[in-house]
């Protein structure tokens, strides 16, 4: 397989998974790809690696440029199995190869997974020479685990940002302008959501480290390289990691006997009426990655559960345990549903909204078995009164 050049002497040596549909419980539609980059200087140096299965795609096009027994240093931004899985075989190869990772924590997780060895710690700001270019690391704590750095290259002015800017999509392309814009920016936006959005003080925190650099590419470790269109991906980020949407709506539902549904096609009527766009997402269908980039720019969300044996259903309290994990805040929000006898679902979805930090702006809409068409125009009513 082939190298794809990124600039002269610096090369994509990663791996295209196209078949990936799960990547821990966050459903990949679009498949990834695991970016590992190779820069042909007096150190021969390989930046990051890939998920173990993919280990011989990677040498094979790390071979179209130079036999990967010559690399002199390998960095490892984070130790997640998607990008240092490749790492012992790599190491195997290259006994002498210098390693570098974060320290004390990128030391750790590689001794935790692989053994002991000759890590290198490096902390923020720390920078090797590998000849005509120097690479510096910065330090993105919990950007998304407390390994992760980014590498940057003042001399290419490329930053190498491991899962930062990354889209889980899987193409031949390797750049933002060869593939459809509209599709990258909008697996970027799902990639923020489901993985980075939890660590938004985080970002604002790397943020001010990262506006001093300046930039010409940002080659992520998922998905394409950012070289024409940076500015729409950093203006997304900042507005992202600002967590204050100040529009938009949600309603994230299960139904029985179809009561809450009616319910929720009501309430998301209620909230288009008022000029709010508004998105509607049955549990039955929708896998809650699929929603969590409409939540990131939305400022309402309600949700709703009919009652089955004393609980909400199992798909709401997933939703809602997964929710609670992202840490969106900021959010207004309400519970509604239908219930036969009891109705304690509504309450306890109630509680969970609460939970999760946001501001209940309606009280619960409990409505027993099926509802009139009164109940709906009430329930459209308090919902026009609320968000108007
Ligand atoms: Fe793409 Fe945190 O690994």
């Amino acid at each position: 397989m082939k190298a794809a050049k990124v600039k002269e002497n610096i090369y994509w040596v990663g791996a295209v998974d196209w078949n990936v549909r799960n990547f821990h419980g966050y459903r990949t539609g679009r498949g990834t790809t695991y970016g590992a980059y190779l820069i042909m200087d007096e150190k021969i140096t390989l930046i990051d690696t890939v998920k173990a299965p993919f280990a011989e795609e990677m040498l094979s096009r790390i071979s179209d440029i130079v036999p990967p027994e010559k690399i002199d240093v390998i960095i490892t931004n984070h130790v997640e199995m998607d990008h240092s899985g490749s790492l012992p075989v790599v190491r195997k190869l290259c006994p002498n190869a210098v390693i570098y990772t974060s320290g004390p924590a990128g030391v750790k997780g590689l001794t935790a997974h692989f053994g002991t060895d000759e890590y290198l710690p490096v902390k923020n700001g720390d920078s090797i020479s590998i000849g005509k270019r120097t690479l510096q690391f910065v330090s993105t704590p919990m950007l998304h685990w407390p390994d992760n750095m980014v590498t940057y290259c003042p001399e290419e002015k490329i930053l190498f940002s491991n899962d930062a800017f990354g889209q889980h999509f899987a193409s031949t392309e390797r750049f933002d302008d060869e593939a459809c814009l509209s599709t990258v920016l909008e697996e970027a936006k799902k990639y923020y959501g489901n993985i980075i959005m939890c660590y938004g003080k985080q970002v604002q925190a790397a943020w001010k480290v990262l506006e001093g650099l300046e930039l010409e590419m940002i080659a992520p470790s998922h998905g394409v390289i950012w070289r024409s269109h940076l500015p729409a991906i950093l203006d997304a980020y900042a507005q992202w990691s600002g967590n204050e949407p100040d529009t938009g709506a949600i309603v994230v539902y299960d139904s029985m006997w179809n009561s809450t549904d009616r319910m929720a096609k009501t309430i998301t009527e209620a909230f288009g009426d008022c000029g709010i766009p508004a998105k509607l997402y049955d549990l039955k269908n929708n896998h809650y990655s699929d929603i969590v980039p409409d939540l990131l720019t939305s400022k309402y969300i309600a949700v709703g559960s009919p009652t089955l044996n004393n609980q909400m259903l199992p798909s709401v309290a997933s939703f809602l345990c997964y929710l609670k994990g992202l840490s969106p805040k900021n959010r207004e929000a309400f519970a509604f549903g239908s219930y036969g006898w009891g109705g304690q679902s509504i309450e306890l979805v109630e509680k969970e909204l609460e939970a999760c930090g946001f501001h209940i702006c309606l009280d619960k809409i409990r409505i027993n078995y099926i509802p009139t068409e009164e109940q709906l125009q009430e329930i459209y009513d308090n919902v026009v009164k609320t968000v108007r």
